[in-house]
């Protein structure tokens, strides 16, 4: 793209020849009038550099700087002064101004000027451009993946954390639920309150409700004191519900008006009790379904899944294992004081591996291939046999073209064994001419 230049200068013919002599140089330039006209201009930041007379009809040239450098920071601006007005240069370089010139000027001088400006502002995008990058791949050091699914998922935990509200995370088991549902709590304003887990699959029936809600002294047999519930607990905080597709029916109802009101009763109680939390869950079911199945309430649903997170499973996002694989090995390298790598060949043979057990799994396996390395290195041969075995399976990426040879040359090859190297004979069977077969085999070097 071209870099874009905004003039604002009421002569016209200054306007004019500027406008020629900056275009003829290959930029994009626009100019105006007046001070206000400017000013509009430059609201959406669209310049790479504005240069501006200082003397305008309406709004000065010193009140343009002060909305360039408000709203535009990273844009120059060249500030015309009139000859003799020493004093303007000098409160338009105090304001920020990148640099002024001096009416009546040389356009070469002018030109020079607009140059560098534009380099200036260039180096400035690409360092804010920069900048950005190394904010985003630093953000949440301890989720790995630079696939593009993992940058869709890092913005949608930009956009949900500092909010309050409801995330249903749904994934495969070990792509990383967990993970992400602690991401989001310490990204968010409630970083330095609790964050509780529920596992709701892990506790009885009997005993779920009691733990989310708590109960009172004598509730039931063996309530000898009372005892206040996870959500209590996770006040001003989060809660993560864990396997919520296994949360009994009678226990959502309870869970829904928490999320409607804030607001429930302990075991055996009265007292209602208010509480401010924000609720995570996470399923590797398929909630929808188990809603259609009748195990799950539709409106609990509606109010867990305000913004659904589907985490992708490790083998559609290939291009992560690589980089899981390295920073994986050396977390456990400094675990275990071990320096073991992976060869190149090994981390092929991984990349390929379908990881069913997703993110986990790969974890499992590298901390196991660490403490079983026999010297420095893990080669294919060492990896476990069923990852392995994928090498023979794996298919080249190769045209149809290329296939398509590759079968013709093998079966020319038969062929022409048949007929003890028989060229005509071979043609024949082939249902080709001899020209043909012998082009074939001049032109793709089938060994005879
Ligand atoms: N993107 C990732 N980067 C680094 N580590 C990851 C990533 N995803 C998952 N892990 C690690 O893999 C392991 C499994 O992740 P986690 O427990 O969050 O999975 P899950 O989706 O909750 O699985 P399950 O459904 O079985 O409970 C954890 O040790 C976690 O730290
Ligand atoms: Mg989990």
């Amino acid at each position: 793209m071209k870099p874009s230049i905004l003039i604002i200068e009421d002569e016209k013919t200054v306007r004019i020849s500027l406008k020629d002599a900056l275009t003829s140089e290959g930029y994009s330039v626009h100019g105006v009038e007046t001070g206000a006209e400017g000013i509009a201009a430059l609201h959406n930041c669209s310049f790479t550099v504005i240069i501006t007379d200082v003397r305008l009809p309406d709004v000065g040239g010193m009140t343009i700087l002060q909305e360039a450098s408000s709203s535009c920071q990273d844009t120059p601006v060249i500030v015309m002064t009139a000859y003799g007005s020493i004093e303007d240069a000098v409160t338009a370089m105090r304001r920020g101004a990148y640099d002024y010139i001096t009416k009546p000027f040389n356009l070469d001088e002018l030109l020079l000027l607009v140059q560098r400006a534009v380099e200036l502002r260039e180096i400035k995008d690409e360092n804010s451009r920069l900048r950005k990058e190394i904010h985003k791949r630093f953000q949440f050091p301890d989720v790995i993946g630079e696939s593009p699914a993992m940058q869709e998922i890092f913005r949608l935990i930009d956009k949900v954390s500092p909010t309050d509200t409801s995330i249903l995370l749904q994934g495969e088991s070990g792509t990383g639920k967990e993970l992400i549902a602690s991401t989001i709590h310490y990204q968010s304003l409630r970083k330095d309150r609790p964050i509780i887990r529920v596992n709701c699959a892990s506790l009885p029936e009997s005993l779920i409700e009691s733990e989310l809600f708590g109960y009172e002294k004598g509730a039931f047999t063996g309530a000898t004191a009372r005892k206040p519930g996870r959500f209590e607990l996770a006040d001003t905080g989060t809660i993560f519900l864990d396997e919520i597709g296994d949360l009994p029916l009678a226990v959502q109802t309870k869970l829904l008006r928490v999320l409607q009101e804030q607001t429930f009763e302990r075991l055996g109680g009265t007292k209602t009790i208010k509480v401010d939390v924000r609720v995570i869950t996470a399923t590797n079911k398929e909630l929808n379904k188990e809603v259609k199945n009748g195990n799950f309430r539709q409106d609990l649903f509606y109010r867990l899944n305000v913004v659904p997170i589907t985490l992708p499973p490790l083998r559609q996002r290939r291009e992560d294992i690589p980089l899981l694989i390295k920073a994986l090995t050396t977390k456990f390298n400094d675990q275990l004081g071990t320096r073991v790598t992976f060869s190149d060949e090994a981390i092929q043979d991984l990349v390929k591996y379908d990881f069913p057990g997703n993110v986990r799994e790969l974890q499992n396996i590298i901390e196991r291939m660490l403490i079983l390395a026999e010297d420095g290195t893990i080669k294919r041969n060492d990896l476990p046999k069923h990852i392995r075995k994928l090498k023979s399976e794996t298919t080249p990426l190769a045209t149809l073209a290329e296939v398509a040879a590759e079968a013709e040359n093998s079966h020319i090859r038969k062929i022409l064994q048949v007929t003890g190297g028989n060229k005509s004979k071979a043609a024949e069977i082939l249902g080709v001419s001899r020209k043909t077969l012998w082009e074939k085999i001049s032109s793709r070097n089938i060994d005879l």
